[in-house]
């Protein structure tokens, strides 16, 4: 028989052994069931901080207001787009010398980021801020290495809801526990942050292989490769790199953890409207987090119609949240396909596919595929849905022709409903 004082001790030792192994504590905080959605401010407006010589373009409290106002006005909240997001350039070079607290620029951000933050919480949407894990942030400013625990109860304090930690000026070694750790504080603030890791695209720029499961268990989205920038040869090396990884990339991103290609270039200069109708469509497949970065007064309208398009925000933003994959290239002409609902009682998927042109040679190119060249086996058929058009085109059973027509370096993009 034990004795009481056998089970004290005994409970004891166990608190005292809890205390001294390493509790592997997932991020776990029920955010990002979905892929986030919203807007940040890098790709657009880098790292202006001259707002006399460009007052609608530095990284200020009007440039996050003026978006945030736009978000709504515009329509973009109403589809979906709920995030607003400071990305770098937002410091003090120097923390607060009493507190060592982060400071926010003041010229530029005089009322504080709790001033913005309510501003954006009153237009009824959610704030982002950007951090480094390092020493500092890839633009200079001061990062949260040295003060992790103080950076994650001031960034709850200053009410934010989503984080991009970034990871210049750190040592990869550093990060596999240090990411983590960094989640870990901002759970224990009791405040729900969204948590963005960009960890494993400095170990894919080093040659490291990403942990995906400790990702998954840590981070709710994370960047997995380079930057993207104003042109169609960046969005086409990201979606090269995404194809010919998929086979580890894919499996790893669902509901609360995503995968992250980056922003959205819709509205800037570099993209065609095909070109953006196409990145937009493959972020979609992706099941990318829609993060625009533009500025939203001078966005045109056929390009805020595709920025806008429901049925292809309804299949990025799909309940499963199974990510697609690149499954076949015939003639220059590239499938994408991704699982969606709604699931038949047998249990076949609907599917979003989209055909990506990597043609320049002038004509829109006519293929035909059979619908089970695609990989779509449903014996019933399926009913299709042009996805730019919304256009209904009928049903199609598994060895009926299904012909499109793509447009040099663009893209169709349908919906195959499994009946
Ligand atoms: C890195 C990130 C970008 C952006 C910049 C800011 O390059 O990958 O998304 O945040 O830093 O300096």
């Amino acid at each position: 028989m034990y004795g009481t004082r056998s089970i004290f001790l005994g409970g004891l030792c166990l608190l005292l052994l809890l205390q001294v192994l390493p509790v592997a504590v997932g991020l776990d905080n029920g955010l990002a069931l979905k892929p986030p959605m919203g807007w940040m401010s890098w790709e657009r407006f880098r790292c202006i901080t001259d707002c006399k010589l460009y007052p609608n373009e530095c990284i200020s409290e009007n440039l996050f207001r003026r978006h945030a106002d736009l978000l709504v006005s515009e329509g973009y909240a109403d589809a979906g787009y709920e995030y607003v997001i400071i990305d770098d350039c937002w410091l003090e070079k120097n923390r607060d010398n009493d507190t060592q607290k982060l400071v926010p620029d003041r010229k530029r951000f005089p009322n504080g980021l709790n001033s913005l933050a309510d501003h954006i919480h009153d237009k009824g949407l959610k704030f982002g801020l950007y951090q480094d894990f390092g020493t500092n942030t890839c633009a200079g400013y001061p990062g949260v290495i040295k003060h992790m625990q103080l950076d994650a109860q001031t960034f709850a304090d200053w009410d934010v809801d989503y984080v991009k930690l970034d990871g210049c000026y750190a040592n990869l070694t550093d990060m596999v526990n240090g990411y983590p750790e960094f989640g870990r504080l901002l759970n224990e603030t009791g405040r729900p942050m969204v948590y963005s890791c960009s960890w494993p695209a400095y170990q894919e720029e080093a040659g490291e292989m990403p942990d995906y499961e400790s990702l998954k268990k840590h981070c709710n989205l994370w960047r997995n490769w380079d930057d993207i920038d104003d042109s169609l040869e960046s969005l086409m090396q990201i979606i090269d790199y995404f194809g010919k990884n998929q086979d580890r990339i894919q499996p790893h991103g669902g509901p609360g953890h995503w995968n992250d290609p980056d922003m959205l270039l819709l509205g800037n200069y570099g993209l065609s409207y095909d070109q953006s109708k196409l990145q937009m469509a493959i972020w979609a497949i992706m099941a990318a987090p829609l993060i625009m970065s533009n500025d939203l007064a001078e966005v045109r309208p056929e390009i805020k119609a595709i920025l806008q398009n429901r049925d292809v925000i309804a299949v990025d933003q799909d309940e499963l949240g199974i990510q697609g994959r690149r499954v076949l290239t015939r003639n220059l002409i590239e499938v994408w396909k991704r699982p969606i609902t709604p699931v038949t009682k047998g249990g076949e998927h609907s599917y979003a596919v989209a055909f990506v042109s990597r043609r320049d040679d002038g004509a829109p190119y006519r293929i035909p595929f059979t619908v089970k060249d695609l990989g779509l086996n449903n014996a019933k058929g399926y009913k299709v849905q042009d996805l730019y058009s919304s256009r209904q085109l009928g049903v199609y059973q598994t060895d009926s022709q299904f012909i499109t027509r793509v447009n040099p370096n663009g893209v169709t993009f349908y919906k195959f409903t499994a009946l």
